[in-house]
């Protein structure tokens, strides 16, 4: 038998493409969220954000300057700022002028993307030393050794949504167990009324929906599938059971979808499950992080109550 020895990127790289295959093959089938961050996704995400339907990101930018203060007063000066899932590095540069790091080191899926934002990040910002970190840290978060302590992990936009109540607490865990003398500072979106949640995710310009349909050209390109955008629509819908906001792709013909060593036929009206965003309350939140080893957190939230800013430690 061949002992086949490969780098560490094909290893990673065949993982992915094995969870994409599993998802594709399930009896209900799915795709990781992650997978909507191509270079192109991230570009559309950042459109999203600029969309007025979408309030968490506006609410939470307006919950950061309302409170600057007592935020940089509990974050405390000149540590090391760690964004996880950092996108274009927006949020994290809004509190450099009060926080003011000494270390910047910021972690996405969204490799490629990450390292244009961080280019130019560090040339407004020389004094402050930035690693960007190309990582899926939905199954290990592993933050090197190299890292300086006082460690501030940054987990803003409510992304912890978008994992299952145990992968949360899996991630909080992992963050607590490394945050060296710091703490998390993140934004969680609330609990609200079904068409605020259905506007900011089904907005009429249709972005969101070129953002979810996108995520097929992503499979194509990773495992080299043969999808047709064309042949699906964007469907959103709030699940109550388990107060989350779910992202699905919905066929609008029978069709067979195929790639190397596999094919699947979808029927008409069939549902591909793109992504959760779990909505919280005060309280689920602050049960969530005393699960995970939090033993104190302050809270910042805006006049409508529509989203949280918790710096725990
Ligand atoms: C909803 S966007 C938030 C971006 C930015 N932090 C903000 O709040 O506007 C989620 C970000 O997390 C990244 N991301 C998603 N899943 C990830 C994973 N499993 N590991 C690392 N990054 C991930 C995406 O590429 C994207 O940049």
């Amino acid at each position: 038998m061949k002992n086949i020895k490969t780098t560490p990127e094909a290893h990673i790289q065949h993982q992915l493409i094995s969870e994409i295959e599993v998802g594709l093959l399930n009896i209900t089938p799915y795709i990781s969220p992650k997978f909507l961050y191509d270079p192109l996704g991230s570009h559309l995400f950042t459109a999203i954000t600029l969309l007025p339907e979408y309030y968490p990101t506006v609410t939470e930018k307006h919950i950061f300057s309302e409170f600057e203060n007592e935020i940089a007063h509990h974050v405390g000066l000149g540590g090391t700022l760690i964004d996880l899932g950092a996108g274009n590095c927006e949020k994290a540069k809004s509190l450099f002028p009060s926080i003011q790091p000494s270390c910047y080191v910021a972690l996405d899926f969204s490799k490629e993307y990450l390292e244009d934002s961080i280019k130019k990040l560090q040339a407004e910002y020389p004094s402050i030393q930035m690693t960007p970190i190309g990582m899926d840290f939905s199954k290990k978060l592993s933050i090197p050794d190299s890292v300086p302590s006082n460690r501030t992990f940054f987990y803003p936009g409510s992304s912890l949504g978008n994992f299952l109540h145990d992968e949360a607490i899996n991630l909080l865990r992992q963050i607590k167990s490394q945050v060296r003398g710091g703490g998390l500072l993140m934004g969680i979106d609330l609990m609200k009324s079904d068409e605020a949640l259905i506007n900011a995710y089904d907005d009429a310009l249709k972005v969101t929906a070129a953002f979810n349909l996108n995520i097929l050209r992503s499979v194509n390109t990773m495992i080299g599938s043969n999808f047709n955008i064309e042949q699906f629509r964007h469907l959103v819908k709030v699940n109550h059971a388990v107060n989350r906001v779910e992202l699905y792709l919905e066929t609008l013909e029978e069709l067979t979808v195929s790639w190397p060593g596999h094919e699947r036929t979808f029927q008409k009206g069939e549902l591909i499950h793109t992504e959760n965003s779990h909505k919280y309350t005060i309280n689920s939140i602050q049960k969530l992080l005393e699960q995970s080893g939090f033993s104190s957190s302050t809270i910042w939230t805006d006049p409508k109550q529509y989203f949280a800013v918790i710096y725990a430690k």
